[in-house]
């Protein structure tokens, strides 16, 4: 007879060569499958060996200095310091009433409207959100209207749900709504549900572009006649560096028909994983119906509503408007001094990024591979590309994380990289 230790150490054995060496992707799903090995933002390109320590402007985080440490430490602690157990145990629904009133108020005082708490549903960050509002909406096969470029995270999110996502081109406006309006004449015809028009209307990931009101306008009259939802992601929307954005798809479309979300990742930080989804109560009944995981994280929101009580978030974002302002400002006085004759952007008002397009005899790739062998890692423009086929011959060049005082060098690594490319002596 085979002794339990026996049976427990063959049962391993088969366990182990069954699986220990199959790939992932035999036990994903088909959407999944889609998303296996694909890039994310940290991603260096394959057998290139930085000369030098890297210099990354290639991430969409906040800069580490500008981090409220202090103030979000004595938050937490009061929070925890508190009478019962709120903060750390299960907490269902919408999330804490004090920061969904807190938004509202926010909202209405700064956009004029008169929306209240039940008009917000608190999220593990704007991707929990969009995620939620996929998860609740998108069936195999409708489809998603996305802006070219879009911030890929979002992007795995839809394909992730099997959405047949479709896309329409940018320039310094925003989204194309001529291009917007032919497409959505061509899905009618062709029969195809469409169920939602996903834009990032202000300080654009990855373009920086802002959509202006008058193409707001026209967003909101193309959905409206065409019966699709508007997604607008405001994730940089409060990072305006010296004037606000227009009014927000949600304010000028009465609050009904579009779906707003937004974090405070990118204002305080990314770890919090607090966001918000805002669109009228009945439908952020339907996202609450679909919440599987066993509530939001009650130690964060909690603790980040205490930040809130204590008055600290508008000091500290007054504060990172400026830094960013000036990271922006000195970014492009370093580029403008070394690559300015290699590439052409426009300076974005607000956010993280600035959009350059490469010139004359400059290649994507090539530059990429050359840029990270002489230490200077961005984002190409390719994996924002959503069409595959696109012209996306532009590198995106992330400026909140990196240490102002690392600009001036990096801009020369990537003047170096540029005169490789044009010698024909890239990575
Ligand atoms: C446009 C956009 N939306 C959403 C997110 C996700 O942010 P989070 O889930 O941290 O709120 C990001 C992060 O880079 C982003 O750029």
């Amino acid at each position: 007879m085979t002794s339990p230790g026996e049976r427990l150490e063959a049962l391993r054995k088969h366990q182990r060569a069954n699986w220990f060496s199959r790939s992932p992707s035999e036990v994903a799903s088909a959407n999944a499958r889609l998303l296996f090995g694909t890039a994310g933002e940290w991603d260096l390109p394959e057998g290139v060996e930085p000369k030098r320590d890297l210099l990354y402007l290639a991430v969409g985080i906040p800069d580490v200095d500008a981090l409220p440490r202090e103030a979000l430490a004595e938050a937490a602690v009061a929070t925890l310091s508190r009478s019962g157990d709120l903060a750390l145990r299960y907490g269902f629904g919408k999330g804490p009433s004090g920061l969904r009133e807190w938004l509202a108020a926010r909202r209405s005082q700064e956009e004029g409207v008169g929306v209240d708490a039940e008009w917000f549903q608190l999220t593990n960050g704007s991707s929990g959100a969009i995620d939620l509002v996929v998860r609740s909406m998108i069936d195999p096969g409708d489809v998603i209207i996305a802006e070219n470029p879009t911030y890929m995270g979002t992007l795995h999110n839809f394909r992730g749900v099997g959405a047949d996502i479709r896309y329409v081109p940018m320039d310094e406006e925003g989204l194309d709504t001529q291009a917007l309006e032919r497409l959505l004449v061509e899905l009618r015809d062709e029969g195809k549900v469409v169920k939602l028009i996903y834009t990032i209307s202000a300080y654009h990931n990855p373009t920086g572009a802002t959509l202006s009101i008058e193409r707001r306008l026209r967003v909101l009259e193309l959905a409206a006649r065409h019966e699709v939802m508007v997604l607008d992601d405001e994730a940089y929307r409060d990072l305006w560096f010296n004037t606000p954005p227009p009014p927000s798809l949600s304010t000028l479309s009465g609050g009904c028909g579009v779906i707003a979300t937004g974090t405070f990742s990118k204002t305080v930080a990314t770890g919090l994983r607090v966001g918000w989804i805002h669109a009228p109560p009945e439908l952020l009944a339907l996202f609450g119906r679909m919440r599987f995981a066993m509530g939001q994280n009650q130690f964060g929101l909690r603790t980040f509503g205490e930040f809130l009580d204590r008055g600290q978030f508008e000091p500290h974002l007054a504060r990172v408007r400026e830094l960013y302002r000036d990271k922006r400002d000195r970014l492009h006085a370093a580029l403008t001094r070394e690559v300015g004759a290699y590439m052409r952007w426009r300076l974005p008002e607000g956010g993280f990024y600035l959009w350059a397009r490469l010139g004359e005899g400059i290649a994507l790739e090539p530059l990429w591979r050359s840029a990270v062998q002489e230490g200077i890692a961005v984002n190409p423009g390719s994996g924002f590309a959503a069409g595959g086929n696109l012209d996306m011959d532009c590198i995106r060049i992330a400026f909140a994380w990196t240490p102002m005082d690392q600009f001036d060098e990096a801009a020369r690594r990537l003047r170096l990289a540029c005169e490789r490319v044009l010698r024909g002596d890239a990575a």
